[in-house]
């Protein structure tokens, strides 16, 4: 029995997805005896409703000079953090920008704040991940090699001064001491600044059975039901919600000071729609694990099925997201030849857990298989308009969110 990260009640696991590496550790073989696993079990608070880790590993381990998470990999995402820049500038900020001072934490390599800097808005990137904070600092972009915290935020607001927007991508539900966070921010933000941050979407991961967003360092999934909880602690308000279609399915939570701005309709309904979907309930969880044992069997029956018919399966894209499917299906090199994938820190090393080789793309190109197995499943409209010509050879894709199906 653990306590609640966020208001100490009793939470108890509902399922494990047993010993599992660090998602982002791949890895070289001298490495393979010393490689490090936790147990990947997940729990439900049912009095905030907040959705968790039972463990997570230390932050040290995760994040660090060698982080193989670089955010520039995909157009994509590019593209859209180019529209989000572009949306808090124009319907926040209006035309005052200028005047205004942003501050990001989980700045990665500057995917987001290089629209800031572009439109010579003042900034501040948090990345404690040197490598990509590196990167960041190489266009230009303002960064620390920091955790963010309360603490740090006290220490930026007497360099700094206060922040008119306080911004994070797929970061939030990474770290465990929430509250501290919150704090920080409380201490940050102008009375009329804004916050806005995007996460994978609990209701997304329960519908689609995506539980490969379940990994260490993501330490929750939430709901709005979780941060309007959270956030409450602290004298914040959920003022608005916009869905997004990234990471398969993310949520872009709008917070205020308590008071200072209109509660969106939206934000009602999807509360209701939260209720709908059960995400109170705790059979729903009992469901979902029933559902991520069904996928995980028909994955491990058709990639065995196609072994034994001598077909070449390769993986598409070495996502953090893919450790907790190769390591909880069992998915290992007989059955899935390499893993293609663009990010150069991450060719040449092993996937973690089940040493599955990372090449680079020109590998996939090279020589087609039959069979790709797309763990990059939340990039499937970019990749799929780009691999035509594997299609046109051929080529077959095997999905598994919602269901497993080759198409
Ligand atoms: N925002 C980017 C990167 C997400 S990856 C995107 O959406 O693509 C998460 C990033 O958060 C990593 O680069 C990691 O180093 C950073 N991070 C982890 N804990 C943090 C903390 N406490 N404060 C600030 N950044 C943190
Ligand atoms: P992503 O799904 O963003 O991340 P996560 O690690 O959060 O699960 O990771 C995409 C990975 O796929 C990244 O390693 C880059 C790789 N990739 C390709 O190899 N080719 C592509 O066309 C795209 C879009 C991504």
């Amino acid at each position: 029995m653990k306590e609640c990260r966020i208001c100490s009640a009793p939470i108890r696991p509902f399922m494990s997805f047993g010993p599992t590496p660090i998602a982002n550790g791949f890895l070289t073989p001298d490495q393979f005896a010393g490689e490090y696993f936790f147990e990947l079990a997940v729990g439900f608070c049912e009095r905030c409703g907040m959705f968790q880790l039972i463990d997570q590993p230390d932050r040290e381990q995760m994040f660090h000079e060698h982080y193989h998470f670089f955010s520039g990999t995909s157009r994509f995402m590019t593209e859209h953090f180019r529209e989000f820049a572009e949306h808090v500038m124009d319907d926040f900020f209006g035309d005052r920008s200028a005047g205004r001072f942003v501050v990001e934490i989980g700045s990665n390599d500057g995917i987001m704040l290089q629209n800031f800097a572009k439109a010579g808005v003042r900034h501040l990137g948090i990345e404690p991940s040197k490598n990509v904070a590196e990167v960041a600092r190489g266009k230009g972009i303002n960064t620390i090699s920091e955790f963010f915290d309360a603490d740090l935020a006290r220490t930026i607001v007497a360099k700094e001064g206060q922040a008119d927007a306080f911004l994070a991508a797929n970061v939030m539900c990474h770290i465990p001491y929430f509250h501290s966070i919150i704090e920080g921010i409380k201490v940050l933000l102008k009375p009329d600044g804004i916050v806005a941050f995007e996460d994978p979407y609990l209701g997304d991961v329960i519908e689609k059975t995506s539980y490969d967003q379940i990994y260490d360092e993501h330490v929750f999934l939430f709901s709005l039901k979780s941060i309007s909880y959270a956030f409450g602690q602290h004298g914040f308000e959920l003022v608005d919600i916009e869905p997004q279609e990234t990471h398969g399915g993310s949520m872009r939570y709008i917070l205020a000071h308590q008071g200072r701005r209109p509660v969106s309709e939206r934000v009602k309904a999807q509360l209701a729609r939260e209720e709908e979907l059960g995400l109170n309930k705790p059979e729903t969880f009992l469901r979902f694990r029933d559902n991520c044992e069904k996928s995980r069997r028909e994955l491990k029956e058709l990639l065995v099925s196609l072994k034994e018919q001598g077909k070449r399966v390769v993986g598409y894209g070495a996502t953090s997201k893919s450790t907790t499917v190769t390591n909880y299906t069992g998915i290992t090199p007989d059955l899935v030849e390499f893993i293609s994938d663009t990010t150069p820190i991450k060719q040449g090393k092993f996937s973690p857990g089940t040493h599955i080789p990372v090449q680079p793309y020109d590998d996939f190109q090279k020589e087609y298989p039959e069979y790709a197995l797309l763990f990059a499943w939340n990039h499937s409209k970019e990749i799929m308009a780009k691999e035509q010509a594997f299609r046109d050879a051929g080529g077959k894709w095997i999905v598994y969110v919602p269901a497993v199906e080759v198409r």
